[in-house]
């Protein structure tokens, strides 16, 4: 063993018990008590330290984690690093955006890879492999989206999912950008099948959310908040319900990303309630941020412009909704659609014009604290369903486990130590997200993550990141799993 974590109190989805874990490149070989020999172990609620001690001679690094929890590093499946959106490119790349999720408790991210209109699906590939190669000082995988699907596309969809890209990003959204029309999500869902790959889908009718915003545009009603108004949650509720009837018509399993709203989380449960497999994301902002946000005069009166996101943030009674839906295993992930850009010369092409604002907002840093603090602190979910939230359930469904997504020989030595009593406030000036706000701003998290291992490397203590840039390898995926 080359790296010791002594006395952590280890939390998988399923256990919680007190252990050290021994590490050898990389790779967790033991867990059990007292592996250094004669050194006892402790419980959390005294002072963590997540204090680092360099081997004397040929002993092992000793990482004591008492008073801490241990957890699998987190896993993002729903970022999106270095992406050309809205006439812009997300503030955070490979770089910035991966130094950030280590620094936020994230050991894997998993990006959308966009297929430009009329090109294959191999120069997408290039394309991305580029932006992480060098950078990402986390594992990294793709998603492809695919975006113009013909015969030629479909042809290599086999050759994509064999080099480790199991999952297909449809959208329903965004016409006459990334929009797909239903006979392609179709064919897709049942390529998908025969491939053991899962399809994602961003859920929003965008031929009705196009004439909502042109007509808009067109009265002169411009404001960040005509966004939450051309996108009303029963555009997501139909589309949401399509995608599901196009899942079954094709018998493939499906997960739908970013719910926000009772109108697509009762199609969700009634198709599970059925029998099918369709699976459902949610994220932090959904959670904790609510439609009233868009009135918000900061920013010279344009403050609502740092939620515009799609789909767009909702009335306050589905917070709770979609925290229960958590609880209960009707939506299976919490990840982050980490799209971030900044304020000031990003969201700032749309001062005038909401439709021209980017879509997306950033959280890959604050998802494990919220999780922790607003899901486990406030009684929403057990520390095991946060662990299946933030990292087990996406290991399985996007074929890592048992790889990646928890704590067992063999698998990798990617552990989150969290400090139950760490209090920190949330905010743009401390975080290292590449933004110049935070959704999240003021909020206070009693616990946060104090320091992420990658491999065995400790790439983030308290907030900072200490890893080497470019680390990050890209990981060749497996089939989906189901839940
Ligand atoms: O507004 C968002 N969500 N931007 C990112 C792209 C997407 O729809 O996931
Ligand atoms: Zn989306
Ligand atoms: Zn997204």
């Amino acid at each position: 063993m080359d790296t010791i974590v002594r006395g952590g109190t280890i939390v998988t989805a399923s256990d919680q018990y007190v252990a050290d874990i021994g590490i050898e490149d990389g790779v967790i070989t033991r867990i059990g008590r007292a592996l250094l020999g004669d050194l006892g172990t402790a419980t959390p609620g005294g002072a963590a330290t997540g204090r680092v001690t360099e081997p004397a001679g040929n002993g092992p690094r000793v990482i004591d984690a008492t008073g801490t929890y241990v957890i699998p590093g987190a896993i993002d499946a729903h970022v999106h690093l270095d992406m050309p959106f809205g006439g812009t490119v997300t503030s955070d790349d490979y770089e910035t955006g991966t130094v950030a999720a280590a620094c936020g408790g994230v050991t894997t991210v998993v990006d959308y890879c966009l297929q430009s209109v009329g090109g294959t699906l191999a120069a997408a590939l290039d394309t991305w492999h580029a932006k992480g190669e060098g950078k990402a000082v986390i594992d990294y995988g793709f998603h492809i989206a695919v975006t113009d699907l013909t015969p030629a596309v479909m042809a290599e969809l086999p050759a994509v999912v064999a080099h480790g890209v199991s999952s297909i990003k449809c959208f329903m959204a965004y016409k006459g950008v990334f929009q797909i029309p239903d006979d392609t999500l179709f064919q897709l869902l049942e390529q998908a099948r025969e491939l053991g790959a899962l399809v994602n889908v961003h859920a929003e009718n965008g031929d009705v959310v196009d004439i909502l915003t042109k007509r808009f545009v067109a009265e002169g009603l411009l404001s960040p908040w005509y966004h939450r108004a051309s996108r009303p949650p029963e555009v997501e509720g139909e589309a949401t319900n399509r995608a599901i009837a196009l899942a079954e018509l094709a018998h493939a399993p499906l997960n739908v990303v970013h719910v926000t709203c009772r109108e697509a989380l009762e199609r969700i449960e009634a198709a599970r309630d059925r029998g099918l497999a369709i699976y459902g994301e949610t994220c932090p902002q959904y959670l904790l941020l609510n439609e009233e946000q868009y009135h918000e005069t900061d920013w010279d009166g344009f403050g609502g412009a740092k939620y515009v996101m799609s789909p767009p943030l909702r009335a306050k009674s589905n917070n709770d909704i979609l925290w229960r839906a958590l609880a209960l295993g009707n939506l299976q992930t919490l990840m982050t659609d980490h799209c971030s850009f900044r304020m000031r010369d990003q969201k700032a092409r749309g001062r005038d014009d909401f439709s021209k604002i980017p879509n997306g907002a950033p959280g890959i840093e604050t998802r494990v604290p919220i999780a922790y603090s607003e899901g486990v602190g406030q009684g929403h979910f057990s520390l095991q369903r946060m662990v299946a939230l933030l990292s087990t359930n996406a290991a399985r469904m996007y074929g890592l486990y048992p790889r990646k997504g928890t704590i067992g020989v063999g698998s990798d030595a990617d552990l989150v130590l969290i400090d139950p009593d760490r209090r920190v406030t949330l905010s743009a000036a401390t975080l290292n997200q590449d933004t110049d706000y935070c959704p999240f701003e003021g909020l206070e998290c009693h616990g946060y993550p104090v320091l992420t291992l990658s491999r065995g490397d400790v790439i983030a203590v308290d907030g900072a990141f200490t890893g080497q840039r470019g680390r990050g390898q890209f990981l060749r995926r497996g089939a989906h799993m189901s839940l």
